[in-house]
């Protein structure tokens, strides 16, 4: 590798992604492994996970993959051992699952609620606590969690969504002021809309399938309202997940990545 690069080299890194089974999570786990990481995918999704391992490419004893549901402790806990007993550590660890829920606060339903915190507030605690326990003992790990851009901007109708991933921005900093003395960094990335996954919720017709008139509506007002007048795409969150896992990246804690096209800028 040219000097300069080699902090950038995640060959032989032990990487745990949850919710491996979206398509963000798939380009993550790919780029990963293109990268030369050894990577164990987590998800909900049985089929889905099956299609993402097997899209994952790598080399034998490179890549496995293991049912998780990550508002389970046991279930999340198992997954950082089988990293443990895999590939004999735990280096990077990324909490991509997530769900999204469509309502006006006034009329939300509890259950609807509970739902969401569950999975993308508390699965993410507990995939912080899991990794962060192994990495400090280890003195050494970076976790990435997702966070999203509605953490930071009013987005009326995802009132469940956006204080959930509002708690994962403030997790992310108060783990990071605790596990940095033992050699742990946790960050967090906020994109702003990404084609694929989520999406593409609002624009389904009864039957499933994407109305592609109406979802190019959407993409031409997310275009409209950031700089680089473009739409995210999985690559771009992978890329900034590579860049949090490696060595690039070891001045940087506590940290929110803003993939967003310049649609919101903190000051
Ligand atoms: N797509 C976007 O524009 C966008 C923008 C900002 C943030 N995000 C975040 O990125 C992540 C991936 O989103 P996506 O758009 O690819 O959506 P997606 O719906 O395709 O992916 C979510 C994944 O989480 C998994 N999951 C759900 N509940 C789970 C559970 N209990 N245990 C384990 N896995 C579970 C699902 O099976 C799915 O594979 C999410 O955290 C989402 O909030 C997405």
């Amino acid at each position: 590798m040219n000097e300069g690069f080699e902090d950038f080299d995640l060959t032989g890194r032990s990487v745990v992604v949850s919710g491996a089974a979206s398509d963000m999570g798939a380009a993550i786990a790919r780029s990963l492994v293109a990268a030369g990481a050894k990577v164990l995918l987590g998800d909900v999704d049985e089929a889905r996970l099956a299609q993402a391992l097997e899209g994952a490419g790598g080399a034998a004893g490179q890549v496995f993959a293991m049912r998780t549901d990550v508002t389970r402790r046991a279930e999340v806990e198992a997954l950082v051992d089988r990293s443990v007993s895999e590939f004999g550590g735990i280096d990077v660890m990324a909490n991509i699952a997530g769900v999204i829920h469509d309502s006006l606060v006034v009329e939300t339903d509890e259950a609807d609620l509970d739902r969401v915190l569950a999975v993308n507030l508390k699965g993410v605690y507990l995939g912080c606590q899991a990794a962060a326990r192994r990495m400090s003992e280890q003195g050494r790990g970076s976790i990435i969690n997702m966070a999203s851009l509605a953490a930071f901007a009013a987005l009326p109708e995802l009132s469940c969504y956006s204080v959930s991933k509002a708690g994962v921005v403030a997790l992310t900093r108060v783990l990071a002021a605790e596990v940095g003395p033992s050699g742990v960094r946790v960050n967090a990335i906020a994109p702003g809309f990404v084609e694929g996954g989520m999406t593409a919720r609002r624009v389904r017709r009864t039957d499933g399938s994407v109305d592609e008139e109406k979802l190019e509506a959407v993409r031409a007002g997310v275009r409209q309202r950031n700089p680089l007048r473009t739409t995210g795409e999985p690559r771009d969150i992978a890329n900034a997940v590579l860049f949090l896992a490696s060595d690039a990246s070891r001045y940087l804690t506590g940290q929110v990545l803003h993939a967003n096209g310049g649609s919101y800028m903190p000051s």
